[in-house]
């Protein structure tokens, strides 16, 4: 485990996916001044690029070969729209979000090799004047000394709900039966992983926000953090 800068702070959020870690981080970043990154859509670019160059992306050395000519770019985009994420000269944000870049997102972060050449560029992203960091494994890998690692969580069914309204909102339409089934699977796959499983770090604080709201978690997180 590499040592990180503990003079710029980091405060990781880590969880399964759609606890809300993104709204929380984004809203925390906004308060605090602090740089996000949003280490789940790093995965998904891969994933992108790795079916654009029709990998396997179940073999670690196809999916590594691709990555000579992975150069995504994160920019800050209109604050409706959010970050804009390219490939290339390629607007791939539309592509992120969608159920098959996850699954694919989460078979290519299920090979070691991959987290490994992953890791540079995430802990890149740690710059003053501080940073908020979400994802799986922000705590227990990427930064190991962050100031302070939440663990937020929810119950399956909960985050289907979300998601699915979510959807809703961009015009998808699903069953919660699929979506239930959909968390569940990438819920093993990333907490049954044998590098960098899905855990709580040993120094986290869990938050369960099944009943909770953006706001009254993010409160939590600052009166942690003072
Ligand atoms: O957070 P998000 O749903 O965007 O992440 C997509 C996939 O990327 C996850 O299902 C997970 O498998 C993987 N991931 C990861 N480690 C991270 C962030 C995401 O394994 N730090």
């Amino acid at each position: 485990m590499t040592s990180t800068d503990q003079s710029i702070p980091v405060i990781t959020i880590d969880g399964p996916s759609g606890a809300g870690k993104g709204s929380v981080a984004q809203s925390l970043a906004r308060e605090l001044g602090y740089h996000l990154l949003d280490s789940g859509a790093i995965y998904r670019a891969a994933a992108v690029h790795a079916l654009e160059c029709e990998a396997d992306i179940e073999d670690q050395n196809a999916v590594l070969a691709t990555f000579e000519s992975f150069n995504p770019r994160f920019e800050a985009g209109n604050p409706d729209d959010g970050v804009q994420v390219w490939l290339n000269d390629q607007n791939i944000t539309g592509k992120l979000r969608n159920e098959d870049t996850a699954s694919a997102a989460s078979k290519i972060a299920s090979l070691p090799a991959v987290r490994q050449a992953l890791l540079a560029s995430q802990r890149d992203f740690q710059r003053p004047p501080g940073l908020i960091a979400d994802g799986r494994d922000m705590g227990t890998v990427v930064f190991p000394d962050a100031k302070l690692k939440i663990f937020l969580t929810a119950s399956a069914q909960e985050r289907a709900q979300r998601r699915s309204k979510q959807l809703k909102e961009q015009g998808i339409t699903t069953t919660m039966q699929r979506l239930t089934q959909e968390i569940q699977e990438r819920d093993t796959r990333d907490s049954t992983r044998s590098h960098s499983p899905l855990v709580a770090a040993d120094d986290a604080i869990t938050i369960d926000c099944s009943e909770l709201s953006i706001e009254q978690v993010v409160k939590l997180i600052l009166s942690e953090l003072k």
